[in-house]
């Protein structure tokens, strides 16, 4: 019987994640019954959402469960079919486990075309994290020609997007991001009109400066200091999607700040959190989109590729460490019958 290494939940951290509370274990590569297949996994998606998942409080998604195979987005593909769907060499999109190869039915899948687009865009700007960018900015933050959008966690793979489509809607953009290199990126590649390094800058001073007509639209993805700093500086009628607060993910004390009430009264700012499966009837609409955008060269896109399945719990820590330039993607292994022309 053939062998693969899956990952398991072995513990729940309380604060940083590492090695310990990852399990890799052997398993049987199970079979596929009717209407089933079975992949083997190319691409996978590491997400700080997952960190929420790896607690058991009430969230919109269920936790891990201990002893269990963590999941998440894999590309993967058909290596056996019992499916009338799918044959031997597609390539799929499927929420399945952190292991070399899964079984799954049919209709858990979505095809996808390994001619239009490297496969692992699928999993970032075309993906999860791009539609949560358009769906976040353009229905919550309602950006409008000339005003002020700034972002934070910009440099990663909502941040990146968000700030880009910001610009196609003709905004002045900033961008909130950890390092110099990062900031370099926002505004030479992306074209962003100003980038802070929140490690090395007081991010009040620098935001005043970058936004001298304030801020219209602040897309936070980071929470802490940050967001208090961008909430001091808010135009009348901002609005603010609440995407992320990354910064508070792994602490263990309380995340006090400054009370945000009266400054969302005196600007009668509109404050929404969402996530990005509340705007699900729509992606199509959202992947239409981005593909064209990236097809026209509007939107351009950063992957940092970690390989080796052994690697999967680094790059999810990674992420915790902005380690990431945009997506953060482990590839775990060669298609077997699949040519991928972009990857
Ligand atoms: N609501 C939804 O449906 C939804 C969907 C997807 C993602 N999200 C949220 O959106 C945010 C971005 O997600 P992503 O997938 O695009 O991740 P990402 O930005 O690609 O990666 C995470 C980045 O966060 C930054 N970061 C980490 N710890 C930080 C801290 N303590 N303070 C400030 N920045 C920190 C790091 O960049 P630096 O080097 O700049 O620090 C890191 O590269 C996250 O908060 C995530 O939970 C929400």
């Amino acid at each position: 019987m053939a062998t693969q290494k899956q990952i398991q939940l072995a513990k729940r951290p309380e604060g940083m994640p590492s090695d310990e509370h990852f399990n890799f274990v052997e398993t049987e590569v199970p079979s596929p019954n009717t209407g089933e297949v079975l992949l083997k996994t190319l691409y996978l998606t590491v997400d700080p959402y997952m960190r929420g998942r790896m607690t058991d409080a009430k969230s919109y998604v269920a936790p891990f469960q201990l002893d269990e195979p963590i999941d998440g987005g894999v590309i993967a593909e058909v290596i056996e079919t019992q499916s009338e769907k799918f044959n031997k060499g597609d390539i799929v999109i499927g929420h399945l486990g952190w292991q070399e190869y899964s079984v799954a039915a049919e209709d858990n899948l979505r095809k996808i075309d390994p001619e239009a687009a490297p496969v692992s865009t699928h999993l970032g700007v075309l993906g999860m994290p791009g539609l949560t960018a358009y769906f976040g900015l353009l229905d919550i933050g309602q950006p409008k020609e000339g005003e002020t959008v700034v972002v934070s966690g910009a440099a990663g793979a909502v941040g990146s997007v968000v700030g880009q489509i910001a610009k196609i809607k003709g905004c002045r953009v900033v961008g909130i991001a950890g390092s110099d290199e990062k900031v370099q990126y926002l505004t030479n590649t992306l074209g962003f009109d100003e980038g802070i390094n929140y490690k090395t800058s007081n991010v009040y001073e620098a935001l005043k400066s970058a936004c001298p007509d304030g801020i219209d639209v602040y897309y936070e993805n980071v929470g802490g200091e940050i967001g208090d700093a961008a909430f001091s500086l808010l135009n009348k009628f901002a609005r603010i999607p609440v995407c992320g607060a990354i910064s508070s993910y792994n602490k263990t004390e309380k995340d006090l700040g400054p009370r945000v009430q009266t400054k969302l009264i005196k600007s009668s700012a509109l404050m929404q959190g969402f996530v990005v499966n509340d705007f699900a009837k729509r992606f199509q609409e959202g992947a239409e989109a981005l593909g064209k955008w990236v097809k026209e060269g509007q939107l351009t896109y950063e992957e940092t590729i970690v390989e080796g399945f052994e690697r999967i719990p680094e790059a999810f820590i990674g992420l915790f460490e902005g380690k990431n330039l945009g997506k953060q993607i482990v590839k775990v292994a060669e298609p077997d019958i699949a040519v991928l022309p972009h990857n």
